[in-house]
Order: C-alpha cells, then structure tokens, then sequence
C-alpha cells in the first residue's frame, strides 16, 4: 500500500485520478456490476478486492450466513449473495452504503446493510464466513474516504477489531486480505494479545507486490 500511495501522490497520476474519479465509476465481476462513488474505496485500481473475489468464487457459500466487515463499494457481498449466501455488508461510510443499497436493487440481490464502526451495531452474533479487507497504514483517517486506507496512528483499527472479535463466540472462517507492505509484525501482535493467530492460505503477487489472505484462528 506504501508503493500505492507514493505513486498516487506523484503529481500527474494525483490529478489524473482526480479526474477520473470526479464522478462515479462501473466496476463489474461475474456479470454483477456496481457504481462506485468517489468517496469509496475503488475497486478498479487495487488488487485486494478482486483477490478476495477470486477467493470467495470456488466456495459453497449456499445458505451461509456471510458478513463483509468494512464492504466499501460491496462488490465481495453482492457476489456472496449471487452465490446464495445471506450476506450483511457493513460500513462506516454511509455514502458507500447508500449506493450498495442502490446497486444491490439494481442486480436483484438482497443484502443487509448496517452502518457499524466494526462490531459496534452488529446484532447478529454468529456468521459462517467473515471476509476484511482491512484499512492498514498507520495514520489517522483526515475523512470518511480515508478510512479506506489509514487505520490509525497506532493501528487504533486493529485493536478494536481484535479486541471486539475476542468477545464474540460462533464466528468461524474470519479471512483477512494483507499485503506486504503493511506492517505485519504490528497487526499479527495486536492479534496474538487477544489469543488469535494468522494461517496463510493464499499468497498471490501483482505487480511485484505481495497479497496474502490469511484464516484468523
Ligand atoms: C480497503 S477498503 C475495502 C472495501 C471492500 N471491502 C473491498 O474489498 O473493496 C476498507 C473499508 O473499510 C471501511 N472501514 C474503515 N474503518 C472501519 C470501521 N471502523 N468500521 C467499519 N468499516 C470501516 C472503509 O470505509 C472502507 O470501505
């Protein structure tokens, strides 16, 4: 992400972006498209959402209760739902949820959509699968669309996370999208502190930088 956001301050590609993403833009996978607004994470240009679409494609999701934690566009929820599963798509970005609310009608989808700061306001206590692909440089969030990428000064996001993930029961196959370029030593302390360990299990390179998808225990 390091990499990302060094390129993305180079000013060319800062103001290309800019204008690229004045408006909302079409993100489409396994014939489900999305509209996704400038203030949302963008799916088009990183590599994590489609990796955690990727993964999530081969799995027997029919009637699996499914939550994706922090769903930004809501592109990984829509696909879960596709496959049968009952999904609930959390944020705090309510712009992002408007529009999944939006775009979740226009595919025929249902979805539950929460507005939650992590578990805050989630009441269901227990889901089969739980997919984070999770804000991870270490600086505070200046705005809502920040929060996409900044976890905190002091990895504030992780704590609450792991903190909150300690306290509930019957949550099972919690998958986490990481790169390397986030500090991994950091988020797997602030893991094991609450008695939770990483299992890696898929690695995958995109343009020189690594992404791992790891099952918390
Ligand atoms: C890296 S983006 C991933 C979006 C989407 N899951 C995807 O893979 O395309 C992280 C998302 O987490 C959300 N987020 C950040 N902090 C959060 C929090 N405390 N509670 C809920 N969502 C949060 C952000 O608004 C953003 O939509």
């Amino acid at each position: 992400m390091r990499k990302f956001i060094k390129k993305i301050t180079h000013p060319f590609l800062k103001y290309a972006l800019k204008v690229y993403y004045h408006k909302p833009r079409k993100y489409c996978y396994d014939s489900i498209c999305v509209q996704v607004h400038p203030k949302v994470f963008p799916p088009h240009l990183t590599f994590s959402t489609k990796i955690l679409l990727d993964f999530i494609q081969p799995l027997d999701l029919k009637d699996k209760t499914f939550l994706e934690l922090g769903c930004g566009s809501g592109i990984i929820a829509l696909i879960a739902a596709k496959k049968g599963a009952l999904v609930t798509a959390t944020d705090i970005n309510q712009t992002a949820l408007n529009y999944l609310d939006k775009n979740a009608k226009k595919n025929n989808l249902t979805v539950e959509i929460t507005y939650s700061d992590l578990f805050d306001s989630i009441t269901k206590h227990s889901f089969d699968y739980i997919i984070i692909n999770p804000p991870y440089y270490p600086k505070k969030p200046k705005n809502i669309k920040e929060n996409a990428w900044f976890c905190g000064e002091n990895f504030e996001y992780f704590e609450k996370l792991f903190h909150q993930l300690r306290n509930r029961n019957n949550l099972q196959n919690i998958f986490m999208i990481l790169s390397e370029d986030c500090d991994l030593k950091k988020i797997k302390s602030i893991a094991s502190k609450n008695n939770f360990t990483f299992h890696l299990v898929e690695s995958k390179t995109v343009f020189k930088e690594k992404n791992y998808i790891y099952l918390i225990n």
